[in-house]
């Protein structure tokens, strides 16, 4: 199973100058009761920008051209090809961004765990890949209003293949 993970805006935009693009700490606990135990794969600017490096308790997959690419706790791969091949068949993989690694592995997700943030970022360089809503049917939708913690309202929702 190849899931992919991102919280994502109204206009698809998903980070600005390698940082996220939101703070929503329900999202985060999503994130860690998703991907805990399981195998998370990332391109080398999303690692870079992990405050603390390598996430506990979870196998990271980091990608990169760079060949003496190294970091603590991590498993490096030259292709997200390359890396897919090293799960084995009953593995939960979730690819974690950013663009660019969502943008390749689209074609071979078998669900999209989506955080839609009801809101337009004033600047913004990242973006998720457009949806062909014929490929996706959503799987559960959870709508989330403000409150003290959280900014903008924002809705979790699960995509699968449609078949
Ligand atoms: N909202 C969210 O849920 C979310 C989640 C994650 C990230 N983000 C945001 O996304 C932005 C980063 O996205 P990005 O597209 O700039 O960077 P990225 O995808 O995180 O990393 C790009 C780098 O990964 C390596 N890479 C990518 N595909 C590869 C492949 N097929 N084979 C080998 N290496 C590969 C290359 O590293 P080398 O240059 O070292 O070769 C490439 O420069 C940031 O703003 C971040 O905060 C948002």
């Amino acid at each position: 199973m190849i899931s992919m993970i991102a919280a994502v805006a109204r206009n698809g935009a998903i980070g600005f100058e390698n940082k996220l693009l939101y703070w929503l700490p329900n999202d985060l606990k999503r994130f860690k009761a998703l991907t805990t135990g399981h195998t998370i794969v990332m391109g080398r600017r999303t690692f870079e920008s992990l405050p603390k490096g390598a996430l506990p308790n979870r196998r990271n997959v980091v990608l990169t051209r760079n060949t003496s690419f190294a970091a603590e706790n991590t498993e490096v791969f030259p292709s997200l090809e390359a890396a897919l091949a090293s799960c084995l068949p009953d593995e939960e993989v979730f690819v974690i961004g950013g663009a660019s690694v969502y943008a390749e592995a689209l074609p071979v997700a078998d669900r999209l765990c989506l955080t839609l943030v009801e809101d337009t970022p004033a600047r913004a360089d990242a973006f998720f890949p457009w949806l062909n809503p014929a490929e996706w049917r959503v799987e559960h939708e959870e709508h989330h209003g403000t409150d003290d913690r959280h900014a903008f309202p924002y809705t979790f929702i699960d995509y699968v293949r449609a078949r």
